[in-house]
């Protein structure tokens, strides 16, 4: 019998993890979820409308995550914010728990992917790297967008979204005691997927393609 395959990943912005975690999905054929754009769409929604952004979460859609704009660094404070809700949290819970119980399994990244959502995830990836690196990479990727913005400036906001996210009452970012820990401050993309799958496969985990 195979063992049904979840893979719970987490760690702060701009880790790799969101990277990592499509690349898994494509290998191994899994549904992913970026459980980030909930509360980046929460966020932004609520700015927009002045609805609470709990009554916002209560009737998210999937057609609510589609919005481009989602992407950017503003969606994101304001997805950082909400997401120190504990209401909000709560009205998220059903559809991602929900997502990770497809029969053929599914990958999902987060912060609270490995310690509430799927506490029995076979793999937990705890994807973290140093906040300098990690604000450089969002620096050249905000420069190739073409936004204007300077690096202590990113910087800045990236240790003030850390700080929120890591100390906030409600499910803050923390590794689960049993995730494997992946530093990628010195690695691209392609020697973090190397070593993800490697820690998979000795899991006993295969991919079913070619
Ligand atoms: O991963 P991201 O940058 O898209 O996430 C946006 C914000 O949402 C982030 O600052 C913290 C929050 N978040 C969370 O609290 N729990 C999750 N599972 C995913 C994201």
């Amino acid at each position: 019998m195979t063992r049904r395959l979840v893979i719970a990943i987490d760690g702060p912005s701009a880790s790799g993890k969101g990277t990592l975690a499509k690349r898994l999905a494509t290998h191994f054929g899994l549904p992913h979820l970026d459980t980030g754009l909930l509360y980046r769409a929460v966020g932004a929604i609520s700015a927009r409308t002045g609805q609470m952004p709990a009554e916002v979460a209560e009737r998210l859609t999937a057609a609510d995550l589609d919005d481009p704009a989602l992407r950017g660094d503003e969606a994101g404070q304001a997805g950082s914010r909400a997401a120190a809700i504990p209401e909000v949290r709560a009205n998220l819970l059903n559809f991602q728990k929900e997502f990770s119980s497809q029969a053929m399994g599914a990958v999902l990244d987060g912060r609270d992917i490995g310690t509430v959502i799927c506490p029995d995830a076979p793999v937990k990836l705890f994807v973290t790297a140093s906040v300098e690196s990690r604000a450089e990479r969002r620096f050249q990727e905000l420069r190739q967008r073409g936004v204007d913005t300077i690096k202590p400036r990113v910087l800045a906001e990236m240790a003030e979204r850390d700080r929120r996210d890591s100390e906030r009452a409600a499910a803050p970012l923390k590794a689960a005691p049993d995730a494997w820990l992946l530093d990628t401050s010195n690695m691209d993309a392609d020697a973090a997927f190397a070593a993800a799958l490697a820690f998979i496969k000795r899991k006993g985990f295969r991919s079913s393609g070619p």
